[in-house]
């Protein structure tokens, strides 16, 4: 029987009784409508080999392959995001949507646990629907109708902090603009399509006044009555629709704290379509 256990009242859910390793139509349509409806959803003791971890991803769409980083030789779809004992340092730490810089940003995550740290490394997420809706008219109205443009920074900002991860080779920075605006493609809902990694201005404002309104929307976006926060167990699976949610991997990594553990991940991400 199928448990879904919600972990705030603004995004995320915990389900019991999927089996991620059946990727029949059947299966991925329940897990997927799960998705749509929560977001996020995380599920527990799925130990997916890295052929059944591929195969789940590859039920949601074509699978990307990342501007910076090199995947594992025997599948390239599959980024390691590892944390060494030594380093404070972690992947993914501060609020993006993943690779929003693309012109066509990732669909969803598919994030499975391999080491975790007996304490932190936990992972928030935060629902961009609800930041919409919970938007003044005032804001909304001057923003609806733009676009922003999204850097994807250069292979040195994915790379230089993060010794264990290998490069690809490419280094080079590229942007593209976005709608701030978004429409999400199945359930038809409005997102607000903005993060604080990766938007570096509004398209045709004046620069004081779109660092002005992106600092409002970045500060709105991490409010945390829009979050919900998961705390990982080995041989976790996370499903993040990308398009929704953003997310931030917390660096709570500190000398004689949390600090000498190992944080090890996979993750496969699903290509995305132009926002619209
Ligand atoms: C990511 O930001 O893609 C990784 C999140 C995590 O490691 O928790």
């Amino acid at each position: 029987m199928i448990d879904v256990k919600l972990l705030s009242g603004a995004l995320g859910a915990e389900i019991s009784g999927i089996d991620l390793t059946d990727v029949s139509d059947e299966n991925f349509k329940t897990i997927n409508n799960l998705l749509l409806e929560h977001k996020v959803i995380f599920f527990r003791n799925q130990p997916l080999t890295s052929e059944q971890h591929v195969a789940l991803a590859s039920k949601f769409g074509p699978l990307e392959t990342h501007a910076y980083v090199r995947g594992l030789s025997e599948f390239p779809e599959i980024i390691r995001i590892i944390k060494k004992p030594e380093e404070k340092t972690q992947w993914g730490e501060g609020w993006h949507s993943d690779v929003s810089y693309n012109e066509k940003p990732t669909k969803a995550v598919i994030l499975k646990s391999i080491k975790i740290p007996p304490v932190g490394g936990d992972t928030v997420f935060s629902n961009m629907e609800l930041a919409w809706e919970t938007l003044e008219e005032e804001v909304k109205n001057k923003i609806k109708n733009k676009k922003a443009v999204h850097s994807s920074l250069g292979g040195g900002f994915f790379l230089d902090k993060y010794k264990a991860m290998q490069s690809n080779g490419n280094m080079d920075e590229y942007s593209n603009t976005h709608p701030i605006l978004r429409t999400h493609p199945e359930t038809g809902k409005k997102i607000l399509f903005v993060n604080w990694t990766y938007t570096k201005e509004i398209v045709g404002m004046d620069k004081e006044e779109s660092k002005e309104i992106l600092n409002y929307l970045f500060e709105h976006q991490a409010r945390l009555d829009l979050t919900c926060r998961f705390k990982w167990t080995e041989n976790a699976i996370a499903i993040w629709d990308n398009r929704s949610v953003q997310h931030y991997a917390i660096a709570d990594f500190y000398p004689n704290k949390g600090l000498g553990f190992e944080r090890v991940m996979d993750r496969i991400a699903v290509e995305g379509d132009h926002p619209q």
